[in-house]
């Protein structure tokens, strides 16, 4: 969490940055902590701000078609999306993550009506209980799949579709070769984390839960917030892009119900 938190403070320093993200630039600097520790640099940062601006794109578009939705924010960490987007105030936004994280995002943010925070695990099914399920709802989850089993995610996602008349559910997920491949992931061995599950398509995601419609399934490669980082990346992108199991090995996922 503060790792990705790191990468976008840092890239709010830039010139010509990739998120733009000043809440997460001006509060880096009122936590108490050696971020060298994550393992993040400028240099590294676009792989986590080429995805938030990804899903802060997809999440535009929900909200400008459904002005008065429903938005769980799933794994929230310390992301400043909602201050990011300021959705209007027809949109009640959740920011759903562990009690720590939540109590620190209490410390951090400024309260905005329509803005809350709710303290629990995902994976318990009781926190759906305080989100309303009258309106269109959008389910974002960035960097929260990973760390669920298949069986705490699926279930996750059929909960979220059950409880909300419709909506839709966008997220990212590694492939079961992304899984693999942690140990190569500085940023997930330096903060002692586990990943879990894997996900090599959307057809297995449509299979485990019903109800489902794929709406897109994007390489991150293939993100117009890619084409905004250094020529470098861009060429070792193009060179992952020719074997299919290295460009989807990260993918973003958008399913509608
Ligand atoms: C890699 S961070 C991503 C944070 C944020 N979404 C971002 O993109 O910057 C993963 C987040 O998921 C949260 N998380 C992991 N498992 C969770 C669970 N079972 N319930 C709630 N939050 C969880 C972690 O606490 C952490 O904040």
């Amino acid at each position: 969490m503060l790792a990705t938190f790191y990468a976008k403070a840092l890239d709010a320093d830039f010139d010509e940055p990739i998120l733009g993200d000043k809440w997460a630039r001006d509060i880096v600097d009122r936590i108490d902590y050696d971020w060298s520790k994550t393992a993040v640099t400028a240099r590294t940062s676009p792989a986590v701000t080429t995805r938030s601006a990804h899903f802060d794109m997809w999440a535009r578009q929900f909200l400008a078609v459904h002005p008065e939705a429903i938005v769980p924010h799933l794994g929230c960490g310390l992301d400043s999306r909602y201050y990011r987007i300021d959705p209007g105030p027809g949109v009640e936004w959740y920011d759903v993550d562990y009690p720590d994280v939540a109590d620190l995002r209490r410390q951090l943010f400024p309260p905005r009506e329509h803005c809350h925070i709710i303290a629990a695990s995902v994976t318990d099914p009781a926190w759906l209980a305080d989100v309303p399920a009258d309106r269109p709802t959008l389910m974002i989850a960035e960097g929260l799949t990973m760390y669920l089993t298949e069986a705490e995610g699926v279930a996750l996602l059929r909960r979220i579709v059950d409880h909300a008349p419709s909506g839709e559910l966008q997220f990212d997920a590694f492939s079961r070769l992304g899984i693999k491949a942690q140990w190569t992931n500085r940023v997930v061995t330096r903060a002692g984390a586990k990943l879990h599950w894997g996900i090599d398509g959307p057809d297995e995601i449509l299979e485990a839960v019903p109800g489902l419609r794929l709406l897109a399934y994007v390489s991150p490669f293939d993100s117009p917030a890619f084409a905004r980082v250094a020529p470098r990346y861009r060429v070792m992108a193009r060179v992952m892009s020719a074997f299919k199991k290295l460009r989807y090995m990260a993918a973003y996922h958008r399913y509608a119900f």
